[in-house]
């Protein structure tokens, strides 16, 4: 496969409609690697439960009936396909993805990021106060940034809904796993490189903070209603 360094003919703005599996390969035999891939995948989770605040906690109800708790097949996190890799992944995940990050790349970290208003539930377990991303990369791909942008955690709200409108019926719904955009700004200041490949783009997040950053983005997306978002996200930052 080519290496981005050599192509140049990345995409700037690509976005493709369907499965990443078939599509992230195939994007890379055209194109070469890309110097990251950024993902926020499908969690694997326990979406039962909840206690008596379960009823307030509809976007656990979201979320399973986009069955966005099923998890990823984690051979997409794959030095074939990228010189580093930023992947999101929920606590009870780090166990299992760890070893396939080993396998693919030279060196790690595990950071987090801090919501300032989470969930007030903690059910046997701890308050879901923080998500987790590993940074993964290759020589050549090391962090980026100034000392203050090296932090290894970071502290946001809640993300603003993006919604979807469905052009037939005027009626909206929104993605319950939207990414904050102050988490992918910085995740732009730290990654290496001018490519950037989300493979499970839902609303376009990752792929606007880098556009921003003046970097190429190709992303993929699954359910069309996502894709139409992120198009539009897209079309207004490139
Ligand atoms: C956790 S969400 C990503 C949300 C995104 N970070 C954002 O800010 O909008 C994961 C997305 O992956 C999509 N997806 C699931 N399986 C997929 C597949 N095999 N190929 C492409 N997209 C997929 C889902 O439809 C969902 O929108």
């Amino acid at each position: 496969m080519r290496d981005s360094r050599e192509s140049a003919v990345w995409p700037k703005n690509m976005t493709l409609l369907g499965c990443a599996y078939k599509l992230v390969p195939e994007l890379v035999s055209a194109f070469g690697k890309a110097d990251c891939m950024c993902f926020d995948p499908p969690y694997k989770f326990d979406v039962r439960g909840g206690g008596k605040y379960r009823n307030a906690r509809k976007g656990l109800d979201r979320v399973a009936s986009m069955s966005l708790h099923k998890g990823f097949n984690d051979e997409i996190i794959n030095s074939e396909y990228a010189h580093s890799a930023i992947v999101f992944c929920h606590n009870d995940q780090l166990v299992d993805l760890l070893p396939q990050v080993k396998r693919h790349f030279h060196r790690h970290c595990v950071l987090s990021m801090h919501k300032n208003n989470p969930q007030p539930v903690a059910n046997k377990h701890y308050v879901p106060d923080t998500e987790f991303y590993i940074h993964a990369w290759n020589r050549g791909y090391e962090p980026q940034g100034k000392l203050a942008d090296k932090a290894r955690h970071i502290t946001v709200a809640r993300p603003a809904k993006v919604p979807f409108v469905d052009p037939a019926t005027g009626a909206k719904q929104f993605h319950p796993t939207v990414k904050p955009m102050a988490v992918m700004r910085k995740i732009m200041t730290n990654i290496a490189g001018e490519t950037v490949l989300d493979p499970f783009m839902g609303t376009g997040t990752t792929g606007v903070a880098a556009l921003e950053a003046k970097k190429r983005f190709a992303g993929c997306e699954i359910m069309h209603e996502w894709f139409a978002v992120a198009q539009q996200r897209l079309q207004a930052v490139a």
